[in-house]
């Protein structure tokens, strides 16, 4: 090794050590402190409930007297683990239950809200009963039937005996491997000139991350499939090969879902960069490969099989965990298998030149058989990278295969969906119904026109209601994992404002409604923002089933980072990146994120009409910046700039300041 590049490797290790900088961004940082949390306060209580408030920040001993006294605590925020507590004087035959939930709507003392399984009475789930007699001294939850996420949780007294306790805490469970949950890689701070709470954004941006924490849990901690009888749950199930393990949901499923992990993961590497539990799931799913090559649709102990989206989503979520770690070793241990997955799907291939789409299992949309637009949208970003990650394993052939045959692909797609009446893409060639998915993905994954990109993007808003885009395929829901995908074909078709538009109803009615969690992101709702999300498809008319905490809803974190702050690394660790700016009616933005290769970060305002941007980057990297205005003079580091023939600005890694004066 020469000392110049002894030198360089020694500064990229500094780097890596480096976390995001401090400032009052840290204040929307919604990860605790502390391993241990306590109560913040009380919610509510019922019947004879004594020094109550002690409880809240362990300050001192409460009394509950009488059968079905209860007190309700509040945690503050979306919290998920073991209940710890002190009985301090109890009788032989006092008894009491432990009832949680994350919505407030179902702050019951019978009930907590459903994890196990959806059911019309909304009480599958039933309460945690500690019958006497009751043990005194210290408790502590059995291990078993650890409750992954809630806000709320009501004691309530099970007997005529008094029983007296303190020192009531949660033990987290989610983000085993790491001490300080706030330790973020990542950063993200703008202000919001439009909306009610100016730091909306900033706040959203953190609550997506704060989401997919709660959503990286311990292996053998999965949610029990087939669910136990009512009035039970248990979350002792092992989840796959290896843990920590990145999951849909803090509540439920509690299992590895990948077209969850196609905004989830995103959002990992822009705020903590901890994608080890993200490898360990796609471990999980090439490790279950049917000898037919097909993945299964999730991962242990549902193992559903049967959706050829899913399938493909693993192999997107592959390359996603390629570019962001950069880890060649592990790729080439699922190489063989990747592949044997990509010919599983090229098999489904008709004469056509379209995908039959033949395992139906979805998000929960309806329709998506046949030769449909959302498939053989997924079907093209699978092929252009595995093309990308041929090359990386030199084998040339087979990368120049798989581009000719999503060249091949693009081509039909749009000559099979496209209608030029309505201006987006149709689902099949038998309906008129526009879905919300293949339109959106048609724009992200490179099918479209610039022209026909603008045209999706102003039809998609024709879906709107004030809380977002109720989708076509799944009628009465709002989705916003597939919203998140909706928002960055807004950006990436330079519609900025309406996708500011859109963030802010919809993440805007999440963030805030009392119904959810406010610090975490609910898996769906109705058109109406009620919690019946999915009633009618698989969730048995259960409100109380609904996950707060589901990091595919979690889409506005990496499109802040992505397009407003506009930082994105273009090849695997950020060897290449670029700066682009969205500038979206904001004053200014600052942030940014960590790969192996060290700290990137980005930060831009608008000061009195001149535009300035930094840029720092690890040395030895290159990159492009687009710049969101035109001026006078351009200046890079206090040079007048040297454009490329394409309007770009070529940079090399290290600090710069650009100015646009006008
Ligand atoms: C924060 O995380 C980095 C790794 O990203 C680690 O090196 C550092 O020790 C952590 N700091 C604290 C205070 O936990
Ligand atoms: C419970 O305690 C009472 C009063 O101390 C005592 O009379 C009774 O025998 C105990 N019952 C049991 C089942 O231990
Ligand atoms: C939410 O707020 C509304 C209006 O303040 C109130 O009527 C309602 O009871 C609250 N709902 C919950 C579940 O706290
Ligand atoms: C407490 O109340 C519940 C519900 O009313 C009842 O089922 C239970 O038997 C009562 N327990 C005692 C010890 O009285
Ligand atoms: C209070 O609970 C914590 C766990 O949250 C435990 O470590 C501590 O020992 C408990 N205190 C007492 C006095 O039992
Ligand atoms: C590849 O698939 C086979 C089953 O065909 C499985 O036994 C093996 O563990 C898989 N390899 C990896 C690295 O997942
Ligand atoms: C797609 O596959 C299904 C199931 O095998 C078959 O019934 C259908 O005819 C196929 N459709 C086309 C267009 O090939
Ligand atoms: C075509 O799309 C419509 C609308 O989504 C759907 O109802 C129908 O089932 C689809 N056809 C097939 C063959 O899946
Ligand atoms: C490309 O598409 C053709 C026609 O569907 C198919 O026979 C071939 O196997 C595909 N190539 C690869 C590398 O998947
Ligand atoms: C909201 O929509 C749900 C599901 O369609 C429905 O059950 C509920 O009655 C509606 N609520 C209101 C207030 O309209
Ligand atoms: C940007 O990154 C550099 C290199 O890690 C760091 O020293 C600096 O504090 C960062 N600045 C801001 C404002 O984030
Ligand atoms: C960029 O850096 C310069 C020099 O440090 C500073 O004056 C300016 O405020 C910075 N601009 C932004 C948007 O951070």
């Amino acid at each position: 090794m020469t000392l110049l590049a002894s030198f360089v490797v020694l500064i990229s290790a500094f780097s890596v050590r480096a976390t995001a900088p401090s400032g009052p961004w840290d204040q929307f940082n919604y990860a605790p402190s502390t391993r241990v949390v306590l109560p913040t306060a009380v919610h509510s209580s019922f019947g004879s409930v004594t020094n109550g408030k002690n409880l809240v920040g362990n300050k001192g001993m409460a009394t509950l007297t009488g059968n079905g006294s209860w007190i309700a605590l509040d945690f503050g925020k979306e919290v998920g683990g073991l209940i710890s507590l002190n009985l301090n004087s109890v009788t032989n035959t006092s008894a009491f239950a432990l009832s949680f939930t994350e919505s407030p709507e179902f702050i019951r003392p019978t009930a907590s809200d459903d994890s196990a399984l959806g059911a019309p009475s909304t009480t599958y789930d039933g309460v945690l009963s500690i019958r006497a007699p009751l043990p005194s001294g210290f408790w502590t939850q059995p291990v078993k039937q650890l409750r992954g996420g809630f806000r709320y949780l009501s004691i309530v007294s099970n007997s005529n005996s008094p029983i007296t306790l303190s020192n009531v805490s949660c033990s987290i469970s989610f983000m085993p491997h790491v001490t300080n949950m706030r330790n973020y890689s990542g950063y993200f701070s703008t202000i919001d000139p439009v909306f009610h709470d100016p730091n909306f954004l900033t706040k959203l941006w953190y609550a997506g991350a704060y989401t997919v924490q709660t959503n990286t849990v311990p292996l053998n901690t999965g949610r029990a499939s087939p669910a136990g009888p009512p009035g039970t749950w248990s979350n002792a199930a092992t989840l796959g090969v290896a843990g920590p393990i990145i999951v849909d949901g803090a509540k439920r499923d509690r299992a590895v879902w990948p077209g969850d992990m196609g905004i989830a993961v995103p959002t990992q590497f822009v705020s903590t960069n901890d994608l080890i539990p993200t490898r360990n799931a796609l471990s999980t799913m090439f490790s279950a490969i049917a000898s037919n090559g097909a993945l299964p649709e999730s991962g242990p102990p549902l193992s559903q099989t049967g959706s050829d989206t899913y399938h493909m989503w693993t192999l997107i979520g592959t390359h996603n965990y390629y570019t962001f770690s950069g880890d060649i070793a592990w790729l080439q241990t699922v190489w063989t298998n990747y592949t044997r997955a990509v010919a599983f799907v090229e098999a489904k291939v008709t004469s056509s030149g379209l995908m039959n789409v033949t395992g139906l299992r979805d998000w929960a949309r309806l329709g998506g058989g046949g030769l449909n637009s959302e498939g053989n949208a997924l079907l093209y970003k699978v092929l252009t990278n595995s093309a990308d990650l041929a090359t990386t394993m030199n084998q040339p052939a087979l990368a120049s295969a798989w581009s000719a045959n999503a060249t091949a692909l693009k081509t039909v797609f749009n000559q099979a969906f496209w209608v030029p009446e309505l201006g987006m893409y149709r689902d099949n060639q038998t309906t008129t119904l526009c879905p919300q998915d293949a339109n959106s993905m048609a724009v992200i994954f490179g099918l479209t026109t610039p022209a026909q990109a603008t045209s999706v993007s102003a039809g998609l808003q024709k879906n709107w209601n004030d809380l977002g885009p109720v989708a076509p395929e799944l009628p009465d829901t709002i989705s916003p994992f597939i919203s998140g995908l909706e928002l960055q074909a807004h950006f990436m078709s330079g519609n900025d404002a309406r996708a500011m538009d859109l963030i802010r109803r919809e993440w805007g009615y999440m963030l805030y409604t009392n119904l959810s969690v406010q610090s975490s992101l609910l898996e769906g709702f109705t058109a109406n923002g009620s919690l019946s999300y999915r009633s009618y498809r698989g969730y048995s008319y259960d409100p109380a089933y609904t996950s707060h905490a589901h990091g595919w809803s979690s889409g506005p974190t990496s499109a802040l980072t992505y397009f407003v702050l506009g930082l994105q690394v273009t090849s695997p660790k950020g060897q290449t990146w670029t700066v682009a700016p969205h500038l979206s009616g904001l004053p200014e933005a600052q942030g940014g994120f960590e790969t192996p290769l060290g700290t990137y970060n980005v930060s831009w305002a608008t000061i009195l009409g001149a535009f300035s941007l930094n840029i720092t980057a690890p040395t030895g990297t290159t990159g492009t910046v687009t710049l969101p205005v035109k001026g006078k003079l351009v200046t890079v580091d206090g040079k007048v700039a040297k454009f490329n023939a394409d309007g770009t600005i070529s940079l090399k890694g290290g600090k710069h300041a650009i100015l646009v004066i006008p």
